[in-house]
């Protein structure tokens, strides 16, 4: 019998999912507000537990169908996320938020690559989801949940993209949206998006921090539903950029794998998913998944280097990177986890050095936003530190889209436009020869 052709057993077999600590390992089917263990007060993670039972083929079968439904017309085979709705919480069709995310592509960065003499180096560019970033990939998931538990409002704290794809996703659901924002440091295109999406902003004076700590208590007192990433559902959608890495790679395991990281949500998830990957023996092994902080908001490196990743180190975050200037992330023990699983390293990168990567992948035709530039300030320092070899493969995870915070990009390199000049030919082609013969 054909692998698909029994799609119901299929379904049967990952149905039903369960919610354990990542800290004492208590299981629990229901959750508060703030998604928290009820015996230890430690974050979520949402387990299978049918997958463990899982006959062997079934990994295969999988394999056959997400590949048919690429070519598929339904709104939950297009998405990049719900293609893979065997690995996530069940949903009623009706429920289900979608905006065809996902499907990001797997470049090539063929100068950096050469430049730093790797053979394989990609940028799988979760900019290029519907809002501009990753964030889509976890909020389709988990405002599909809090839609099918019946709620009208739904709410985040953020750096600037979580506020963006809440409000997009919360127009789509006919719900809404309110965001706490750190007043003054969000990039604009973020901020512009979460009111054009029709989101109520508050400007907080305080960090990222101090707005998840106030949302803490506005959750307990308020009927919204929470979608910042201590929500597990949230990294059920995000995993899944794991499973398109491997489609994209033919089942080929990269090496490394390298991601950011803020609040350490993102990270986690990728872990997640090649961890479930592997449980279902798609595939052998992990591919080595490092994170890289920005040097002022650096509390994981130094939870490592401090403690071995025992106790989280907060720092007072500062960067220019505004998306990853947290101080107090959430996930800090998942990553830890998938550091520890994978092999991954943790580096902290400086601003000179996340702004020089930024450059270097524009001038390669691929934009991005500072925080994801860091993947690759990261990279040169693991190549330099021989954590990277020199024949390893290696996929960057690009986060955000460049156009999230043009004002970073003009501050940087607006000496390099040349004018205001006469609008004149002849003035031009002087200028023009000149760049030419080089001086
Ligand atoms: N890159 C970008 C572009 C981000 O927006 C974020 C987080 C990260 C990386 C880090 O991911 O937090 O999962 O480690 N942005 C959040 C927000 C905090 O509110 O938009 P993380």
């Amino acid at each position: 019998m054909k692998t698909t052709d029994n799609p119901a057993r299929v379904e049967q077999a990952s149905a039903g999912h369960l919610l354990k600590c990542v800290h004492c390992g208590m299981v629990q089917s229901t959750v508060d507000r703030m998604f928290r263990c009820t015996q230890c007060n430690e974050l979520l993670e949402v387990v299978y537990p049918n997958l463990a039972e899982a006959p062997r083929e079934f990994g295969l079968r999988l394999r056959e169908i997400w590949k048919e439904r690429r070519t598929g017309t339904l709104p939950e085979d297009i998405s990049g996320v719900w293609r893979f709705r065997e690995l996530l919480p069940a949903i009623q069709r009706n429920n289900m938020i979608t905006m065809c995310e996902g499907n990001t592509p797997l470049v090539k960065l063929t100068r950096a690559a050469r430049e730093l003499g790797l053979p394989e180096l990609r940028a799988k560019h979760q900019g290029m989801n519907p809002t501009g970033s990753f964030k889509d990939t976890g909020i389709s998931v988990a405002i599909s949940m809090a839609k099918a538990e019946g709620y009208s409002f739904v709410c985040c704290a953020s750096t600037g993209n979580t506020s963006a794809s809440v409000a997009a996703y919360a127009a789509r659901a006919e719900m809404k949206s309110i965001v706490l924002l750190p007043a003054g440091q969000v990039a604009s295109g973020k901020l512009a998006q979460a009111i054009e999406y029709g989101a109520h902003v508050l400007q907080l004076h305080t960090d990222f921090d101090g707005c998840l700590n106030v949302l803490h208590d506005v959750v307990h007192r308020f009927p919204a539903y929470l979608l910042n990433s201590l929500n597990p559902y949230r990294l059920e959608g995000q995993k899944t950029v794991a499973f398109e890495i491997m489609e994209q790679m033919d089942w080929n395991v990269p090496d490394h794998v390298i991601v950011p990281g803020g609040n350490l949500a993102n990270g986690s998830a990728l872990g997640k998913g090649f961890q479930e990957l592997r449980e279902l023996g798609l595939i052998r092994n992990l591919p080595k998944i490092s994170i890289i902080q920005a040097a002022g908001a650096n509390p994981l490196v130094r939870t490592m280097r401090e403690n071995g990743g025992n106790a989280l180190v907060r720092v007072n975050a500062e960067t220019r990177a505004t998306a990853i200037r947290i101080g107090n992330p959430a996930s800090w023990r998942k990553a830890v986890a998938v550091l520890n699983n994978s092999g991954g390293a943790c580096e902290d990168v400086t601003e000179k050095e996340i702004a020089q990567a930024k450059a270097e992948l524009g001038s390669e035709g691929i934009g991005c936003e500072p925080a994801s530039a860091a993947t690759l300030a990261g990279l040169k320092k693991l190549v330099r530190s021989g954590f990277v070899k020199a024949n390893e493969s290696v996929v960057l995870v690009l986060t955000g889209h460049t156009l999230k915070d043009v004002d970073y990009m003009l501050q940087a390199q607006i000496n390099r436009v040349i004018g205001p000049m006469p609008a004149d030919a002849a003035a031009v082609v002087a200028v023009l020869e000149r760049i030419h013969a080089g001086n």
